[in-house]
């Protein structure tokens, strides 16, 4: 697996990679829900691009953006086991040689529930998404179910701007126990991680005021959303097809949902 890091590198590396390129798009911390996307692309597709970037755009200040982890050669290493064949680590100023005067909108999506929660993490990570795509020119992109608003904001992005790439959404890997897995879970300490099953729990209920119950019991759990919603749109309906859960464990916040069978 060749790492590059400079525009110019990723370009050079990308025109010998033949057939049909996908790509997985990191911000770092790499865990097995990253290495299952890498291996669905590995699987799918001819060659494989890994993107390790924290984007600062989809941060807002106050933020986890200084103590998100970084581990890049831990990173490279579970990509190329993975079955990457690239892997592209920009710094922040390869990826915004200017601050960007131009930006994605997310529109209504990035205005709810988790856009409520985050102003502008919607438009963030669609500028960083859109930016990638044209760096990296794949023809499939793999994303998580976990981060379900990020998913449908992104396919809405790709249908509405015409962006030439497939997006493939890969199901959520949990832990045994249930903990949907994020690079965000490194916080909690083990009596947090024990109260964060509640979510997962929560999900499984299949019912917002049940879910919600289950969560009030949870004293270390500060919910702040529980909601059935449409998983393209994002509206709140009581026949919506998607429940999606956020609420803070300490100082962590954490998010999950549960696609519905009955809907
Ligand atoms: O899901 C993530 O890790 C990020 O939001 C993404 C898609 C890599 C954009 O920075």
């Amino acid at each position: 697996m060749k790492v590059v890091s400079t525009r110019a590198e990723l370009a050079e590396a990308r025109s010998v990679l033949t057939g049909r390129v996908a790509v997985v798009m990191t911000m770092g911390a790499l865990h097995d829900g990253h290495v299952e996307l890498i291996r669905r692309a590995r699987a799918e597709a001819d060659s494989v691009v890994v993107t390790v970037f924290l984007n600062p755009l989809q941060f807002a200040a106050g933020e986890d953006l200084a103590r998100y982890p970084r581990r890049l050669e831990a990173d490279a290493a579970l990509s190329e086991r993975a079955g990457a064949d690239l892997l592209f680590a920009p710094l922040p100023a390869e990826v915004y040689r200017e601050e960007p005067l131009v930006r994605v909108s997310a529109g209504p999506l990035g205005d709810v529930l988790e856009g409520a929660s985050r102003p502008g993490h919607f438009d963030g990570v669609l500028t960083v998404v859109l930016k990638l795509m044209h760096l990296v020119r794949p023809d499939v992109a793999y994303f998580g179910q976990k981060d379900a608003q990020q998913l449908a904001s992104i396919r809405r992005m790709v249908f509405d701007l015409d962006v030439p790439v497939e997006v493939v959404a890969v199901p959520t890997v949990r832990e045994p126990e249930g903990l949907a897995l994020s690079s965000r879970n490194g916080y909690l300490t083990p009596e947090q991680r024990a109260s964060a099953l509640v979510l997962s729990r929560a999900l499984a209920t299949g019912d917002v005021a049940a879910g919600r119950k289950l969560i009030d019991t949870e004293p270390d759990v500060e919910l702040d959303y529980l909601e059935r919603v449409d998983s393209t749109t994002f509206e709140l309906r009581p026949d919506g097809d998607l429940l999606v859960v956020a609420a803070r464990v300490g100082t962590t916040r954490l998010i999950d949902n549960a696609l519905l069978e009955d809907a």
